[in-house]
């Protein structure tokens, strides 16, 4: 079987190398020679591969730069998907595409299964719904699979962010009433080649996939600095304490039990996935 991951540069990619079955042959194509908003480039490099599966792990992910780049947002995010979506069914490729929590701008309260309806809000999540409905409209087999609060050893990300900032300031403030689930990236990359081997691959499917367990960012950094054994005091601060450009979901906890019962794969709660993630940093050094 032949594997086309897009965006080879970007974390979630870095997490798929890491844990890509032996078995597997698998091309990454970076930004500069597979742009997703070049449409003819895009379907050059698929009728040559000609790949089975494609995992879409490329992303115009600046969240907040976004609101002033709407355009490069949507070209990724929208017309990049459209133009991958168009490739995969011109050449036969099941295309599995990552999409976000970001999604739900809603009154929740518990973890969001794949029936509630999204409510995006700013330029990125309004990309990223275009480009989920931009896949559901292509007509192209695959799946599109939400993901949340992604974190690895890999790129930037909150993690890294807070084991930098535990060392080189005397105190950090943390957001304590956004609720979400933190994800390691590299237990996605493991579900998303559980998905990539399967037999079950029907037309269009939708997931949600997270670690399991709800907490909030100031919890989760506590968490981070507690495992690498740092001792910053971190002090909770609510969400108008720290503007941004783009507003964040209050509650975008995911509930990933369709995945997890389709592909009979054991999903881990978040705290137990840190534990691996921070090893993982301290063993490449815990330099960047
Ligand atoms: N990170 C999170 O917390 C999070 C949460 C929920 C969902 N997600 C989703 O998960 C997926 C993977 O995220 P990630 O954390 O791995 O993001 P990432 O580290 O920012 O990687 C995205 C990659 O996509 C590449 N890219 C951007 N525009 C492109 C284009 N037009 N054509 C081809 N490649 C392009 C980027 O290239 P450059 O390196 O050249 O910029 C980057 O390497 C994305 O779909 C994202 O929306 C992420």
């Amino acid at each position: 079987m032949h594997i086309l991951v897009t965006g080879g540069n970007g974390q979630l990619a870095a997490c798929l190398r890491k844990t890509a079955p032996a078995k597997l042959s698998v091309t990454y194509h970076e930004r500069n020679t597979l742009d997703l908003t070049q449409r003819e480039q895009t379907h050059a490099v698929i009728a040559e591969i000609k790949p089975d599966v494609i995992v879409n792990a490329a992303a115009y992910t600046k969240v907040d730069i976004a609101e002033k780049e709407k355009d490069a947002a949507f070209a990724a995010n929208e017309a990049g998907v459209a133009h991958l979506a168009a490739s995969a069914k011109a050449s036969g490729a099941y295309l599995i595409h990552i999409s976000t929590d970001f999604l739900f701008h809603g009154a929740f309260n518990r973890p969001i299964d794949e029936s509630a309806a999204v409510k995006p809000i700013g330029v990125y999540a309004e990309s990223k719904a275009a480009g989920e409905r931009a896949l559901m409209a292509s007509g192209t087999t695959g799946a599109i699979v939400r993901t949340a609060w992604l974190y690895s050893e890999f790129g930037a990300n909150f993690m890294k962010t807070m084991l930098r900032l535990g060392k080189e300031k005397p105190q950090l403030n943390v957001i304590a009433d956004q609720h979400g689930s933190p994800t390691y990236a590299v237990d996605l990359a493991h579900a998303l080649w559980r998905m990539v081997l399967s037999d079950k691959k029907p037309g269009l499917e939708l997931y949600h996939f997270a670690n399991f367990g709800v907490t909030t960012w100031y919890d989760f950094a506590t968490a981070i600095l507690r495992t690498a054994g740092l001792v910053t005091p971190v002090n909770p601060i609510l969400t108008h304490e720290y503007p941004v450009a783009t507003p964040r979901p209050a509650y975008s906890a995911l509930w990933p039990k369709k995945f997890s019962a389709a592909f009979d794969f054991p999903i881990r709660h978040w705290q137990a996935a840190l534990q691996d993630a921070v090893a993982a940093w301290q063993s490449e050094g815990a330099s960047s």
